[in-house]
C-alpha cells in the first residue's frame, strides 16, 4: 500500500450518491452478541474493515463460528451464554478500543483466562475506566502501568461477579457496555451513570436478544441474565460517523450535492447533524425508517455558506467521533466555531486536540488553538497545500482528505490507516469529483 497520497483539490463540486459502509459501533455488537447466544444470526451489511475484522476474530478465538458469505455478510454461531471456551493463544484487538473494552466487561465473569494485546495505538489508550469498575464488581484483571494499559490479562474471579451502581466519571459507551455486559452475569442488578448519555447501541441490541435494560435519566440498569436468545437476523444500518466525511464535503466544496444512502440516524449520534445545521448546513433526512431497533435515512446535503458556531460537553457524546470533520467545516465557515469539553479527543486513536490543531496548522496556517480540553477554529483562514501526517489515525486522515479536497490539496503521509474503519474511502472520494 502507497506510504503518501495526495489529494488534489476539487476541480468541481462532489456528486453522486454514496451508500454509506455499516456502522462500526453496530457491527462489532452483533458480533460479539451474537457469539453469546447459541443459535444462528445471519449479520448483514456488516462493516467489513480492520477494526471490526478484530472483534469478528477475537470471538472466532473464544469458540464462537463465524463465517463470512461475502465481505459484508455474515453467520455467527455461539455456544451460549455460559459457552465461550479459553483461548488458546493471546487476542490481539489491533487498533480498537471498542473490541478490547467491551470484551473485557464479556471475559471478567468467564471461568477462564484470557490475555490481550493490541497496536501501538492502543498500547497508549486509557484502559483503567473499564478496568477499575470492572474489578469494584469482583473481576480479576491486570495490566500493565498499575493495571491501566495493555498488556491486559483477564483472570477467573472465582466467584459470581456482584451487581452494583458505578457513577462513571466520563460519558463513554465503551465504559457503559463493558459493565453492563459483565452485569448480564452479576447475582444482583448493575447500574451505570454517566454524566451525559452516550450512544445506546449495546441497550438497543440487548434488547433483541430479549434482554431488557432500563433507562432513567442518565443512568441504565441491566438486570442478571437468564435467557439470552438469539435473533435470526442483524441488519446493520450505514455508519453516520463515515457519512460524516460526505456531509462536510457536500456543504463546504462549492457546487456539490450527495445523496447519502441508509445512514443510522440514532439520536445519540447525530449530533453532527445538529451542529451543521447550526451552521447553516442545507442538510434533508429521506427515507426515515427503522431497522433492527436503530433509526435510518436517506440525507440530502447541498453546498451551503456557513457560519461558525459553539457548543460544548453536553452534545459530545453525541458527536465524539466527527470532531476533526466539524473542525474542517468549521475551518470553511465564516468567523470562529469553539469547541469545548473535548478533552476525550486526547485519547482517541491519537491526541486528536493536538493532531488537528499541528495539521490544520500547516494547511492554514494560524487556524486553530487548542487548549486543555477545547479547540478554536478561525474560519475563514486562507488554505494551501501542505504535507500532513494521519497519526495512523483513521478519522484524521479522512478529515485531511476532506479539508484538501475542498482547500489547496493535502499530501497525507501514512493515509492507508482510512482501512480501520472506511476501506472505499478514497476510491469514493475520487469517484464522486468525476
Ligand atoms: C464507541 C464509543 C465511543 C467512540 C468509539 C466507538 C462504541 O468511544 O468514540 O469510536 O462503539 O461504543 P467512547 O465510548 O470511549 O467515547
Amino acid at each position: 500500500m502507497e506510504q503518501t497520497k495526495t489529494i488534489a483539490q476539487a476541480a468541481r463540486g462532489l456528486h453522486g450518491t454514496v451508500a454509506i459502509p455499516g456502522d462500526k459501533s453496530i457491527s462489532h455488537r452483533s458480533v460479539m452478541f451474537s457469539a453469546l447466544g447459541s443459535t444462528p444470526v445471519h449479520i448483514t451489511n456488516f462493516l467489513h474493515a480492520q477494526d471490526c475484522l478484530s472483534t469478528a476474530a477475537c470471538m472466532q478465538a473464544l469458540g464462537a463460528a463465524v463465517m463470512f458469505e461475502s465481505d459484508t455478510e455474515l453467520t455467527v454461531c455461539g455456544h451460549g451464554l455460559h459457552g465461550l471456551q479459553e483461548p488458546s493463544s493471546i487476542i490481539d484487538a489491533g487498533n480498537s478500543g471498542t473490541t478490547l473494552r467491551l470484551m473485557m466487561g464479556i471475559l471478567a465473569p468467564q471461568p477462564f483466562l484470557t490475555t490481550f494485546t493490541g497496536d501501538a495505538s492502543l498500547h497508549k489508550r486509557p484502559m483503567g475506566r473499564v478496568i477499575k469498575p470492572l474489578t469494584q464488581m469482583g473481576a480479576k484483571i491486570y495490566g500493565r502501568a498499575q493495571n491501566t494499559k495493555l498488556p491486559i490479562t483477564v483472570v477467573p474471579a472465582g466467584r459470581r461477579l456482584s451487581g452494583m451502581v458505578y457513577e462513571s466519571p466520563v460519558a463513554s459507551a465503551q465504559v457503559k457496555s463493558a459493565i453492563l455486559l459483565a452485569g448480564m452475569y452479576a447475582d444482583a442488578p448493575t447500574t451505570v451513570v454517566e454524566p451525559f448519555t452516550s450512544r445506546d447501541h449495546t441497550e438497543r441490541m440487548l434488547e433483541a436478544f430479549g434482554v431488557h435494560t432500563v433507562k432513567e435519566g442518565t443512568a441504565v440498569t441491566i438486570r442478571p441474565v437468564e435467557s439470552f436468545t438469539a435473533p435470526e437476523a442483524i441488519e446493520v444500518p450505514g455508519d453516520i460517523s463515515s457519512a460524516a466525511y460526505w456531509l462536510v464535503a457536500g456543504a463546504i466544496v462549492p457546487g456539490s450535492s450527495l445523496l447519502l444512502k441508509n445512514v443510522g440516524v440514532n439520536p445519540t449520534r447525530t449530533g453532527i447533524l445538529d451542529v451543521l445545521r447550526a451552521m447553516g448546513a442545507h442538510i434533508a433526512l429521506q427515507n426515515e425508517r427503522v431497522s433492527g431497533g436503530e433509526a435510518a435515512a436517506d440525507i440530502r446535503v447541498e453546498t451551503s455558506a456557513l457560519h461558525g458556531t459553539s457548543f460544548g460537553a453536553e452534545i459530545m457524546p453525541r458527536l465524539i467521533d466527527e470532531i476533526p470533520v466539524i473542525a474542517v467545516a468549521a475551518l470553511f465557515a465564516e468567523g470562529d466555531t469553539v469547541i469545548t469539553g473535548a478533552g476525550e479527543l486526547r485519547v482517541k486513536e491519537t491526541d486528536r486536540l493536538q493532531a488537528i490543531a499541528d495539521e490544520f496548522n500547516k494547511l492554514a496556517p494560524g487556524s486553530v488553538e487548542a487548549g486543555a480540553d477545547s479547540l478554536v477554529i478561525h474560519g475563514g483562514t486562507k488554505v494551501q497545500h501542505a504535507s500532513c501526517f494521519s497519526y495512523d489515525d483513521h478519522r484524521m486522515a479522512m478529515s485531511l482528505a476532506i479539508l484538501g479536497t475542498a482547500g489547496a490539496g493535502v499530501t497525507l503521509e501514512r493515509p492507508e490507516c482510512v482501512n480501520i474503519s472506511y476501506p472505499a474511502f478514497y476510491r469514493t472520494l475520487q469517484d464522486l469529483q468525476q
